[in-house]
C-alpha cells in the first residue's frame, strides 16, 4: 500500500467544546469532561479530533469572536489541563487540530481595544478603519452599503475616534487587516504557539473572508440581505437554492475570495507548519485551488458542495459531486468530506425523509468512510441526535439568529413569525449537549444545574450513548462497526474510485481500489429492494452489510435489501 500521511486514513470527530461534556458540573463542557470522555472517543474509533475554539472569549459568536489566542477559556478551564488533554490524546493514538479563527478577533482582544483607543495607536492599522460619509441631509454614513453576512451593515461607527471600523460577522468581530505585516506575525506566532505544544494542525475558519477589496466600492446586487433571507426561505428546489448562492455571491463580491492575494498568504501560512513534522491544515472553504499546486498550500478542502442540501442525498447528487471534484483535484492532493458540522442542520433531520431517518443517517455515514477522502463526524451524529426543536427565541444562544429575529421584526414582521423562522433555522439547533445517559439533564451535567443550551428531551427515548452502548442494534454501535470495518479495508482508504451502474436511480454503486484489493460499494439509499447485475466482477469476502446476509451472494444478480449497505472484496 503506498504510504499515506496519518490525515489521509484518519477520520476526524469534531468537539464542540461547550456541550461536549461537563467535567466541573457548571452546565458548560469542559476539558475536564472531554478528558473523561477520551476512552470513550478511542473506543468508538475515531482518530483525530477538530476542536471548535477553546480560546478565552466574551462568546458572543460562541467562540470565534476570540479575545487571546494563546490561552484557554476559563469556563473551559486552564492551560495546563489543556495540556494535560492533549498528552491523554496523544496517548491512545488521536491527534488533535485546533480552530484557528484568522479574520476577526473579538472586540474585546487586547489588539483591538488598542486599535479603537485613538487614531495613532500603533496598532490602528491592526485593524479596518475608515472615515464615514457625509449623507444628502448632513446625516453621518458608513463609507459603503457593504453588509455584514450576520446581517446589518459591515461598518460600526466609534465615536471616540470618529471613524467606522468593517467587520464581515458580528460587530463584536472586528476584521484584522492582514496587509498589515505586523497582524501576519502575530497570527503567525499563535500558531506556533499550540504547535510548539504539540497540535496536529488546525481547521481555519472563514478563510474567503480574509481580504476585502481595497478601494471599497458599493455592490451593485441592488438587494439586501433580508430579501436573501427571504428568498432563501422561499425556495424549495435545488436551482432556487443555487440561485439564491449567486445573488449572495453578488452581494458580497467586494468582501470575499480575494484569490490573488489569499493563495501567498495560504503559502506564507504552510510555510510556517512545515517548520514542523507532519501537521494539517484544512479549510472551512469548498476552493480545491486551496491546495495550490497540489501540495503547497491547505492539506485538505471541504467538499461542502456534497453537504448543501436540506433534502436526503441521492445517488444522482453524490455521483456529479464525485466526478466534478475528483476531476478538479490537483495531482498530490487529497479530497476531504463531512456531511455536518456546527454550523448545518444535523445530519440525521436533515438528510432524513421523516419515516427513514434512521436508515438514511446510517447510509450517510457509510457514505463518508467509504468516498475517497478523509471524512469529519460531528459529536453526536453517532447517537443520532436530531436537530433540536425550539418554541422561544429566548431559548436561543446563537447571537446571528437573535440578529436575525430583530432584523426581520424591526422590518415589520410579525413576532410570532420571525420566532418561527429563526428557532427552526437557528445553527443552536444543532449545538444541544451531547446526551449521556438517560438521566436529568442526560448526564450532561447535574441535575440542579441549567446547561448552557437546552439538553433535547429525546434522551429519554434512546437518544443517549449509555443506552445504545448496551444495545448491539442502535446507532452508537452501527458507527463502531463501520469505523472498525474501514480501517480494517484498505481500499476504502487509499484506493481509487471508479463509479458503477451510472444511471440507477436508487442505488450507489461504486470500486475502491488498491493494487492490493478491489472493494464494491452498494448504498440503496431507497426502501425498495432492488437486483443489481455486475457481470465483470466476482465476489471474494462480504466486507459488511446490514442486511441478513452471509456470503456476498452472486455479482450477476445481487439481491440488494432496502436501505442496504454492501461492501464485498471482489475481483
Ligand atoms: C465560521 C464558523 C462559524 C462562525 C463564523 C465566524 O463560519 O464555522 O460558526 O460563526 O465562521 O467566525
Amino acid at each position: 500500500m503506498t504510504t499515506l500521511k496519518w490525515w489521509q486514513t484518519a477520520v476526524f470527530y469534531q468537539i464542540y467544546p461547550r456541550s461536549f461534556a461537563d467535567g466541573n458540573g457548571d452546565g458548560i463542557g469542559d476539558f475536564q469532561g472531554i478528558i473523561e470522555k477520551l476512552d470513550y472517543l478511542a473506543d468508538l474509533g475515531i482518530d483525530a479530533l477538530w476542536l471548535s475554539p477553546h480560546f478565552p472569549s466574551p462568546q458572543a459568536d460562541c467562540g470565534y469572536d476570540v479575545a487571546d489566542y494563546c490561552d484557554v477559556a476559563p469556563e473551559y478551564g486552564t492551560l495546563a489541563e489543556f495540556e494535560t488533554f492533549l498528552e491523554e490524546a496523544h496517548a491512545r493514538g488521536i491527534r488533535v487540530i485546533l480552530d484557528m479563527v484568522f479574520n476577526h478577533t473579538s472586540e474585546q482582544h487586547p489588539w483591538f481595544l488598542e486599535s479603537k483607543s485613538s487614531r495613532d495607536n500603533p496598532k490602528r492599522d491592526w485593524y479596518v478603519w475608515r472615515d464615514g460619509q457625509i449623507g444628502p441631509n448632513g446625516e453621518r454614513l458608513p463609507p459603503n452599503n457593504w453588509e455584514s453576512t450576520f446581517t446589518g451593515s459591515a461598518w460600526e461607527y466609534d465615536p471616540t475616534t470618529d471613524q467606522y471600523y468593517y467587520h464581515f460577522f458580528l460587530k463584536e468581530q472586528p476584521d484584522l487587516n492582514w496587509r498589515n505585516p505586523e497582524v501576519r506575525q502575530a497570527m503567525w506566532d499563535a500558531v506556533r504557539f499550540w504547535l510548539d505544544m504539540g497540535v496536529d494542525g488546525y481547521r481555519l475558519d472563514a478563510i474567503g473572508t480574509i481580504y476585502e477589496d481595497p478601494d471599497m466600492p458599493d455592490h451593485e446586487a441592488g438587494i439586501t440581505l433580508l430579501d436573501l433571507y427571504q428568498m432563501g426561505q422561499a425556495a424549495q428546489t435545488d436551482a432556487e437554492r443555487e440561485a439564491v448562492g449567486e445573488m449572495w455571491k453578488a452581494l458580497f463580491i467586494h468582501q470575499v475570495d480575494r484569490d490573488d492575494e489569499m493563495h501567498p498568504l495560504m503559502k506564507e501560512l504552510r510555510q510556517v507548519v512545515d517548520e514542523y513534522e507532519d501537521r494539517v491544515l484544512v479549510a472551512e472553504d469548498e476552493d480545491i485551488a486551496y491546495h495550490g499546486t497540489g501540495d503547497d498550500e491547505l492539506h485538505l478542502v471541504f467538499n461542502f458542495p456534497l453537504m448543501r442540501r436540506e433534502e436526503p442525498l441521492t445517488p444522482a447528487h453524490i455521483r456529479a459531486n464525485q466526478a466534478e471534484r475528483l476531476a478538479e483535484l490537483p495531482e498530490g492532493a487529497w479530497p476531504c468530506n463531512a456531511l455536518g458540522n456546527h454550523d448545518s442542520s444535523r445530519v440525521k433531520s436533515r438528510f432524513g425523509d421523516g419515516v427513514h431517518d434512521d436508515e438514511l443517517a446510517r447510509l450517510s455515514l457509510a457514505l463518508l468512510l467509504t468516498l475517497r477522502g478523509t471524512p469529519f463526524l460531528y459529536n453526536g451524529e453517532e447517537i443520532g441526535i436530531p436537530n433540536a426543536v425550539f418554541t422561544d427565541v429566548a431559548q436561543l444562544r446563537d447571537t446571528f439568529a437573535l440578529r436575525q429575529y430583530e432584523v426581520a421584526v424591526n422590518a415589520g414582521m410579525p413576532e410570532e413569525q420571525a420566532a418561527a423562522i429563526v428557532c427552526a433555522r437557528t445553527r443552536d439547533r444543532c449545538r444541544t449537549p451531547v446526551q449521556w445517559a438517560n438521566a436529568p439533564h442526560a448526564g450532561f451535567c447535574p441535575p440542579d444545574v441549567e446547561p448552557w443550551l437546552p439538553v433535547q428531551p429525546n434522551y429519554a427515548e434512546g437518544i443517549n450513548v449509555a443506552d445504545q452502548q448496551a444495545d448491539p442494534n442502535a446507532m452508537l454501535n452501527f458507527y463502531k462497526r463501520m469505523l472498525r470495518m474501514r480501517k480494517a479495508t484498505p481500499a476504502l482508504i487509499a484506493g481509487d474510485y471508479t463509479p458503477l451502474l451510472e444511471d440507477h436511480a436508487e442505488c450507489f454503486c461504486f470500486l475502491r481500489a488498491t493494487p492490493e484489493q478491489t472493494c464494491l460499494v452498494v448504498l440503496n439509499f431507497s426502501a425498495e429492494a432492488h437486483t443489481l447485475a455486475f457481470e465483470e466482477l466476482a465476489a471474494q469476502r462480504l466486507v459488511f452489510s446490514n442486511a441478513a446476509r452471509e456470503t456476498p451472494g452472486d455479482l450477476a444478480a445481487l439481491d440488494i435489501a432496502p436501505f442496504e449497505i454492501y461492501i464485498a472484496e471482489v475481483t
